[in-house]
């Protein structure tokens, strides 16, 4: 199996390159050796490697930041996410993409399944929308993966974040009225390999995030008492007077039944401490 990777390090990127299967042919690629809104450069790479499998993790993933930044942002998620779709598909090549539970509204008050219709609130959900749209319309045979709330050793995440604020003796001020099912990025990571490997004809849309709902405040808790650190830096607030509307309700299913692992959330906050320390 070749696969392509782009943005391997990033977050989600690191992991994926950590669980592939020794013997798959990898080029793992970042912003500066395949800088994917630029189309020559992405059709080259594709021609040559000629991968059977393209996963894009390389995203614009700022969220407070693409509100000013529109244009940067659609030129990654959207623009970039158009430009791989289109190379895959000429080169006869499956794709991957990830995307978000930013693409939903969160008014629902059960889970959302991957036939919801999506209405984002956000200059980023926008963007990643855009970029579903065009992956799906230029390459039939892609996947997107929507998840939410990635959390791991690598890269900039949530524990990563309220670790760092708590050492420093920071107040840690963490939304209550917005949920989400953090995810762990490498049980994320492993299910992308399940996927290529045996659900090779899988496309359109796969939700896969951790099986636990919890608030931003209940999960920073749970990650300071799981760390022995001082609970009493966080506080809870609500999301009225944030810089950028998110969904209040953005917990993802799965209609597509497939056999996919999520180990529970206390589990995966364990493991990332240890593999930090
Ligand atoms: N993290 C989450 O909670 C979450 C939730 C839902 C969906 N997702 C999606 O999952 C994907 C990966 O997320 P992540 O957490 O791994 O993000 P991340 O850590 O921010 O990594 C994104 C990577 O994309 C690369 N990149 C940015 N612009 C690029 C460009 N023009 N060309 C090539 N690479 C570029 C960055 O490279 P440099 O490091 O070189 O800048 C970075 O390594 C994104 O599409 C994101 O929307 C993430």
């Amino acid at each position: 199996m070749r696969i392509l990777i782009t943005g391997s390090r990033g977050q989600i990127g690191q992991c994926l390159r950590k669980v592939l299967p020794e013997d798959w042919e990898l080029i793992a690629t970042d912003s500066k050796t395949l800088n994917i809104t630029q189309f020559e450069n992405v059709e080259n790479m594709v021609s040559v490697f000629q991968p059977d499998v393209l996963v894009n993790t390389a995203g614009y993933t700022d969220v407070v930041a693409a509100e000013t930044d529109i244009e940067r942002a659609f030129a990654i998620n959207a623009q970039g996410t158009l430009n791989l779709a289109r190379a895959a598909k000429k080169h006869g090549a499956r794709m991957l993409h990830l995307s978000t539970d930013y693409v939903f509204d969160g008014k629902k008050t059960t889970p959302y399944t991957e036939s919801d219709i999506p209405n984002p609130l956000n200059i980023y959900g926008q963007s990643k929308l855009i970029g579903e749209l065009m992956a799906l319309s230029f390459n039939p045979n892609t996947l997107i993966i929507r998840t939410s709330g990635v959390f791991g050793d690598r890269g900039n995440n949530f524990v990563r974040s309220i670790l760092q604020k708590a050492h420093n003796q920071e107040k840690i001020r963490v939304v209550n009225d917005q949920i989400c099912c953090p995810t762990y990025a490498f049980d994320l990571a492993a299910t992308m390999v399940t996927i290529i490997k045996d659900y090779p004809e899988l496309h359109g849309f796969q939700h896969f995030t951790g099986n636990e709902a919890v608030s931003w405040y209940d999960f920073a808790h749970k990650i300071l008492t799981l760390a022995k650190l001082d609970t009493s830096l966080i506080e809870a607030v609500n999301s009225d007077n944030m810089q950028v509307s998110r969904p209040s309700y953005s917990v993802l299913t799965s209609e597509n039944k497939l056999e996919l692992y999520a180990r529970n959330m206390e589990s995966a906050i364990i493991s990332t401490l240890e593999e930090m320390a």
